[in-house]
């Protein structure tokens, strides 16, 4: 019996190991060839200290100038000391190249592709090596668009557990992927692509949560309510989507669906177009006032572009309430991505 660990880098880069209930996360990783940060081994120096951001343990034995029991408190950790007593998502304090990895590379065949209208195509792939893909719901990959030397970033649409993988791609004047999506793309063409990216992923929930997607930025949203089909998050989570056009929005209908299937979990959406024909008209920050965001005893997650993350932060601010955490991702049409977290 083995636990799965994921390892996010400061990089961005995530690598999974298995690890036995019997052996130090820093063992497993030595195991794998990860040179996660290392001094003592002995549980005395601090060197390896990270942060657990989700499941149980055995802290193991050091001494408080390794760790002191605020910081264990907090959620930090030995990985030289400390068994899993479940799987875990560890933050390490190094990049993957100081850790002599990097991301992992996957090839695989284009399986489906979903027009849902002229601005959003998704596209679906069977990967070559699937058992060898784990991935946090919320991350991104870097994909090869084919017949080019570009590579644009995608947050699955798909949870973790989901045989094939999928992502929502936003069609743009002279972009690479959008080219290729809606002029040559076919099933059964091959890509490529690395990753798993990104600290934009679930943690494990403690309190009620706030989901704001725009646009596109629905997708790694998607892949979070899938895991919480599969593993019910026990608080109230809601999900504001916002979108340009009615031709933007998509998905509605799986949402419907994950509102059946996932208890606590309600949505509501709107479009900025005047002339949409949606019941709320206007951004999501029209649908946010202090209750939505349980006067601050919420972890808040927003993917979208940067105008409208910016306008979310600055809004919140306005509400006067911080919430207990803000993850976020910002994308550009040519989906470089940049994730944060303020606390
Ligand atoms: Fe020294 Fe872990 S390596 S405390």
């Amino acid at each position: 019996m083995s636990f799965q660990v994921a390892l996010n880098f400061e990089d961005g880069i995530t690598r999974f190991i298995e690890c036995r209930p019997d052996e130090t996360v820093a063992e497993a990783s030595y195991k794998a060839r990860i040179n996660i940060p290392l001094d003592c081994r002995d549980g005395a120096c601090g060197t390896c200290k990270s942060l657990c951001e989700s499941g149980s343990y055995d802290g193991g034995d050091y001494i408080e100038e390794a760790l002191t029991d605020d910081e264990a408190a907090r959620g930090h950790c030995l990985p030289c000391q400390m068994t899993p007593h479940s799987d875990l998502v560890l933050r390490i304090p190094s990049s993957a190249a100081a850790a002599k990895t990097g991301p992992a590379a996957f090839g695989a065949t284009v399986a489906d592709i979903r027009r849902h209208s002229a601005t959003t195509v998704e596209f679906a792939l069977d990967v070559d090596n699937r058992d060898g893909l784990d991935f946090l719901p919320g991350q991104y990959v870097n994909v090869a668009v084919p017949g080019t030397d570009q590579t644009r970033s995608y947050s699955f649409s798909s949870g973790p557990a989901q045989r094939q993988v999928s992502f929502l791609v936003r069609i743009v004047d002279g972009g690479a992927m959008s080219a290729y999506l809606t002029e040559r793309a076919s099933v059964g063409d091959r890509l490529e692509f690395t990753g798993p990216m990104g600290s934009f992923y679930l943690r494990q929930l403690t309190r009620p949560a706030l989901l704001l997607a725009g646009g596109t930025g629905l997708a790694p949203l998607l892949s979070m309510l899938e895991r919480m089909a599969q593993q019910p998050p026990g608080r109230p989570v809601h999900l504001l989507y916002g979108v340009t056009t009615d031709e933007d929005l998509v998905h509605l209908d799986t949402l419907e669906d994950y509102a059946e299937v996932v208890p606590g979990f309600t949505f509501d959406h709107c479009v900025a177009d005047p002339a949409s024909r949606a019941r709320t008209k206007g951004f999501v920050t029209g649908l946010m006032d202090a209750g939505t965001l349980h006067h601050g005893d919420a972890d808040v997650y927003l993917c979208g572009p940067p105008a409208m993350v910016e306008a979310v932060r600055a809004h919140i601010a306005s509400l006067g309430v911080t919430p207990a955490s803000f993850h976020y991702e910002k994308f550009t049409p040519a989906a470089v991505r940049t994730t944060a977290e303020a606390a």
